[in-house]
């Protein structure tokens, strides 16, 4: 495949980053992953804007603007459909660059490292219960720091909390905080579904602001009735829900039926959720 790296299209074999990138040695740097369906991103660019947030954030510049992202983005899905077919997501990951030695210090003067790559992903989700790729989760404390609102590479707490939900034989975990309320999952975040009403929790520090998150909100608020709140949502809401739905980019809204030995619901894919997949599916654009 191709990738790019650093103003370069090359094949994946021939990318080479130093092992003194601060991206290695201090996961000291911002990642995105913006899905694509039939060669047209979803979200563009709310991802793009998130990256440069974060970017910012850290003062990392790589000197990209929305075109120059647009152009990368295009050309990686171009050069690698004949590979990787036709639904493909992109990665890219941006560090404070190389240095000479280590030193927790930002170095002065040095450029950023900025690698994309395209991967193959599912099919696009459909609005259809039986379709659906369902999840069980269990529950955990959120053991995370306290900037999980930035898209850091830094993801060893993400990573410990996934394996501990995978190592209890589920395929995601639902975070809570000190107070138990909830946060997000390992990485996605979470809506609950009570009497027709959808609610997840609202920004903070605690929680990615996930794309699929603001897209689903925007689409529920512009192009349906059904009620939708950002607040605060304890433990025990999360046990009594009637529905349970995981967001990210690439699982789009995954309905959730088992939470530790509860079943959420009837047990079965809800209808809210057909509801809200059938307006994300016709709207997500
Ligand atoms: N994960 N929360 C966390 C901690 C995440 O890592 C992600 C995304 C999300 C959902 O965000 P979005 O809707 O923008 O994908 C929430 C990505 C896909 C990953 O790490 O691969």
């Amino acid at each position: 495949s191709i990738v790019y790296l650093n103003g370069d299209f090359i094949p994946a074999s021939e990318a080479r980053i130093s092992p003194m990138d601060r991206g290695f040695l201090f996961g000291d740097g911002i990642y995105e992953v913006i899905p694509s369906y039939h060669g047209r991103f979803v979200g563009f660019k709310p991802h793009i804007a998130r990256m440069q947030d974060g970017l910012a954030q850290l003062s990392i510049d790589p000197a990209l603007n929305l075109n120059d992202w647009q152009a990368i983005c295009q050309r990686l899905l171009t050069d690698n459909q004949h590979f990787n077919g036709d639904n493909q997501a992109v990665y890219i990951q941006v560090s404070r660059g190389t240095d000479t030695k280590r030193n927790h210090a930002f170095p002065a003067n040095i450029k950023a490292t900025v690698f994309a790559y395209a991967f193959p992903i599912a099919a696009e989700p459909v609005a259809d219960k039986s379709k659906a790729t369902t999840y069980n989760v269990v529950t955990g404390q959120d053991l995370r720091w306290q900037r999980c609102h930035i898209k850091s590479t830094s993801l060893l707490g993400n990573v410990l909390h996934y394996q501990q939900g995978y190592a209890s034989g589920a395929q995601e975990i639902l975070l809570f905080d000190k107070d138990d309320n909830l946060t997000e999952g390992a990485a996605v975040n979470v809506f609950v579904i009570k009497n027709g009403v959808i609610a997840t929790p609202p920004l903070t520090t605690k929680l990615l602001p996930g794309i699929t998150r603001l897209l689903l909100l925007n689409i529920l608020r512009k192009h349906s009735n059904i009620k939708v709140e950002e607040r605060d949502i304890s433990e025990q809401e999360v046990f009594a829900a009637d529905e349970i739905w995981l967001t990210s980019s690439s699982k789009e809204i995954a309905p959730v039926l088992k939470v530790n030995e509860h079943t959420v619901g009837t047990g079965e894919v809800g209808d809210v959720w057909l509801a809200a997949q059938q307006l994300f599916s016709a709207h997500k654009y």
